[in-house]
């Protein structure tokens, strides 16, 4: 009933007679007070004038399912959107219901997380109702071993939606870093239920900085309302890269799709042709990022002249 109240409100941009809404809903007048009551007290600010009725002055600043919902129309993500206040961490409660058999593009989205975590056992700062974080269930039909391709997907699929949403041009770290002007603003961290041959599902989860405050972000990182100047609708912002990611994981099912993935993976990339050293379990790698090939790997042309193929590891480029 919320929802269908709220309709009414945003279609105006003035008052509205709550007699007419209570007519048109079949409710009483009593019953709507209530609502619109609830709906306040959820952020939405709503002035009630006698005689006038209502009028939605802002919509709240929440990430509500129904509001990533409303004109979302994708197949896929965002189909079941799970809507938590504060948690741990995304990642969590996406495995746990991806074992519990949740539909594929399930999203869990949270306003702040306690222990949001990013890769090689880093914490991801998530203060509340300032970023997005996310993490979508996914179950491809492909072999772990091609999971980092998922990342790569995701990185994309960032990147086209700061560019589309706010015309910023976002660089890619390898594997899952989302850069702009040489700070980090999105990271992406990709963990699977999988057998030795098959993968059951994966999450992707996503953070990014939006209207943090600049002491509620990392050093070396940056929010997009820094970039930008101006107050970021993050819903609107989550809505356009649902949608990028539903078209560039439709492309990675068809399988065709992968070159046309890593090709503008490759575009967006600000590791290749650059040389780069990277931690990866007890070595370290140093030479020049040549290419990415067809699972993601990072191939590296050390300085003797021999290709390496890095699949995880901690990548820095070298000025
Ligand atoms: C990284 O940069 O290392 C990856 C960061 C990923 C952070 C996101 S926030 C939503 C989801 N929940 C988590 O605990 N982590 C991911």
């Amino acid at each position: 009933m919320r929802e269908r109240i709220l309709d009414f409100l945003k279609q105006k941009d003035d008052y509205i007679s709550g007699d007419y809404i209570s007519q048109r809903l079949g409710i009483s007048r009593q019953a709507l007070w209530k609502h619109i009551q609830e709906l306040k007290e959820m952020g939405y600010d709503i002035v009630a004038v006698p005689h006038l009725g209502y009028r939605l002055n802002a919509v709240a600043d929440r990430l509500f399912a129904f509001e990533v919902r409303s004109g979302l129309a994708t197949e896929i993500i965002g189909r079941t959107i799970v809507y938590l206040d504060r948690i741990g961490s995304t990642m969590d409660a996406a495995l746990r219901l991806g074992l519990e058999n949740a539909p594929e593009g399930t999203l869990v989205i949270a306003e702040s997380q306690t222990t949001g975590r990013g890769r090689l056992g880093r914490q991801w700062l998530s203060p509340k109702y300032k970023g997005i974080y996310f993490s979508l269930i996914l179950r491809p039909r492909m072999m772990p071993a091609q999971a980092s391709l998922l990342t790569l997907l995701a990185a994309v699929s960032i990147c086209d939606s700061l560019k589309e949403f706010l015309g910023i041009e976002a660089l890619i770290k390898w594997p899952n870093d989302i850069y702009i002007a040489n700070r980090k603003v999105a990271g992406i961290l990709t963990e699977l239920n999988a057998e030795m041959d098959r993968v059951n599902f994966a999450v992707i989860g996503v953070g990014m900085n939006v209207n943090n405050d600049a002491d509620s972000v990392p050093a070396g990182a940056v929010a997009l309302k820094e970039i930008t100047g101006e107050w970021i609708n993050r819903v609107g912002l989550l809505q356009v890269l649902c949608r990028a990611m539903e078209r560039d994981y439709l492309l990675f099912r068809e399988g065709a799709g992968i070159d046309l993935i890593l090709r503008r993976w490759r575009q967006a990339s600000f590791t290749l042709g650059r040389r780069v050293k990277v931690h990866c379990q007890n070595q370290v790698i140093e030479g020049e990022a040549l290419d990415i090939d067809a699972d993601g790997g990072l191939l590296i042309r050390e300085d003797a002249g021999v290709t390496r193929k890095v699949m995880a590891g901690d990548v820095s480029v070298q000025r």
